[in-house]
């Protein structure tokens, strides 16, 4: 979507709105994120926890986000100072966003370089096999390499900066919008495959059979963090997507079904995942190579496996892609509109600084895996940062201003589109969430998490 700081574009159809906000919740998060941290963290009981955070804290702060962008219609920054009393910094919680969003397509350009690597690798047959022991090697070669790893990076980062400056992120959305339903589909095939293994019910019980005795709270505070990466909240995101909605949109609705069609999509991956990973004998807990070793050794056991091989990847390149897009447009829309750059400054600019920090990710797994910043790597610690520390600060500083300083009346008068859409009870709920029970609860976790860290 192009964003010129005089004339603003808007989305034009109900519908294209629903798709944009799918295609930037929608990504790696789902196909990626989701899975390898469920398994990391104990199964069910975290997807439980995921699920209540995404509820109770989630879908609130995107309703109000999106909110307070369609208010001002404007950049994550020069939102909050417009709605904001005279003199008080909470454009600061925009500018914060912008920096997350950094550090969070440090390390997602790198998976996606992953994702866009398997695409050619799977194309030459190099990745298609059963047995756990080949497909980590493969896997572990691809992301030990530094010129690999490199190279697929910045050639991701290349794509996306192409797509923003040709203008054609409108036709991308369009494609999105299309391929959404392809790789649902897919999902569900290999879903269908992966159950049927021998051996799968294993994995199928690890995923819905909830052990509490695993929740610690470091998994609260990722599954938390997971909650606001998903639905790409807590940092400007949909604040800078909002300001596209048109004004007889129903955020509340629209929300509500990106977060349950975004949920389906994570759910049907953890489907497609796990029951595959008990059969085959792959670990739960093998962190973010997870997907890239299960998924090929599912369609090594599927009947045209090769070439559903080669389309899933592609799908999930495209997916990936619509969430980076939607994460460049913060830091692009705050410099244009901001600082008055160009659009093609602000992201030239952005991309040569995410080269250069992205690549401190990309060179974790090899070079610099020994440089450990608080005991984290390169691409750990950006991960950490942005999802566990910096969105959730977003997120409580969203829902004090919203449910403190912003109010009831204007959050009602805004949400219900000036009374015209109006749905009074919805909007109470969310505010009451915002006022008492999110700020707390993500404060609870954070401080407790940040305790035991
Ligand atoms: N929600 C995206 C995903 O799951 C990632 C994202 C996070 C995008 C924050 C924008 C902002 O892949």
């Amino acid at each position: 979507m192009s964003t010129p700081s005089t004339q603003r574009d808007g989305f034009t159809s109900s519908f294209g709105v629903l798709a944009a906000t799918l295609g930037s919740a929608v990504g790696l998060g789902n196909i990626w994120k989701f899975p390898y941290l469920t398994g990391a963290n104990g199964g069910a009981s975290f997807l439980v926890v995921y699920l209540l955070a995404t509820l109770l804290v989630g879908l609130p702060v995107m309703i109000v986000e999106i909110m307070l962008g369609r208010r001002a219609k404007a950049n994550a920054v020069t939102t909050l100072e417009r709605l904001a009393p005279r003199g008080q910094p909470w454009w600061l919680i925009g500018a914060m966003g912008g920096l997350a969003a950094f550090l969070i397509l440090a390390f997602y350009s790198e998976v996606a370089g992953w994702v866009f690597a398997y695409v050619f690798k799977s194309a030459a047959g190099h990745v298609l096999t059963t047995d756990p022991a080949v497909a980590g090697a493969a896997f572990e070669h691809m992301i030990n390499s530094p010129f690999e790893a490199l190279l697929w990076q910045w050639a991701v980062l290349v794509f996306i900066g192409a797509i923003i400056l040709m203008g054609v992120s409108k036709g991308i959305e369009a494609v999105t919008k299309r391929l959404m339903p392809v790789l649902f589909l897919l999902l569900i095939a290999i879903g269908i495959r992966s159950m049927t293994l021998p051996g799968a019910m294993a994995g199928l019980h690890f995923l819905f059979a909830p052990d509490f005795s695993k929740i610690t709270t470091a998994t609260v505070l990722t599954a938390l963090g997971l909650a606001f990466f998903k639905l790409s909240i807590g940092m400007g995101t949909m604040m800078t997507y909002g300001s596209y909605f048109r004004d007889d949109q129903n955020i509340p609705a629209t929300a509500t079904r990106v977060m349950l069609a975004d949920l389906t999509v994570s759910i049907l991956a953890g489907i497609a995942i796990f029951p595959a990973v008990f059969a085959l004998g792959f670990k739960p807990e093998a962190g973010p190579s997870l997907l890239f070793i299960t998924i090929p050794a599912v369609f090594a056991n599927m009947p045209g496996g090769s070439v559903f091989l080669v389309v899933f990847f592609v799908l999930t390149a495209i997916a990936s892609t619509g969430a980076m897009l939607s994460l460049l447009e913060v830091p692009v829309a705050v410099l244009s509109e901001k600082f008055g750059w160009s659009r093609i400054r602000a992201v030239v600019v952005s991309v040569l600084l995410l080269a250069a920090l992205g690549s401190t990710a990309a060179l974790s797994h090899s070079l610099l895996a020994d440089v450990k910043p608080f005991g984290m790597t390169f691409f750990d610690l950006y991960d950490f940062l942005s999802s566990n520390i910096m969105l959730p600060l977003g997120g409580i500083g969203l829902a004090i201003f919203v449910g403190w300083v912003l109010g009831k009346n204007q959050t009602i008068d805004a949400l219900s589109n000036g009374g015209v859409l109006a749905n009074a009870g919805v909007v109470r709920v969310v505010v009451f969430l915002l006022r008492w029970v999110s700020p707390v609860l993500i404060a609870l976790v954070m401080l407790k998490g940040l305790k035991d860290f």
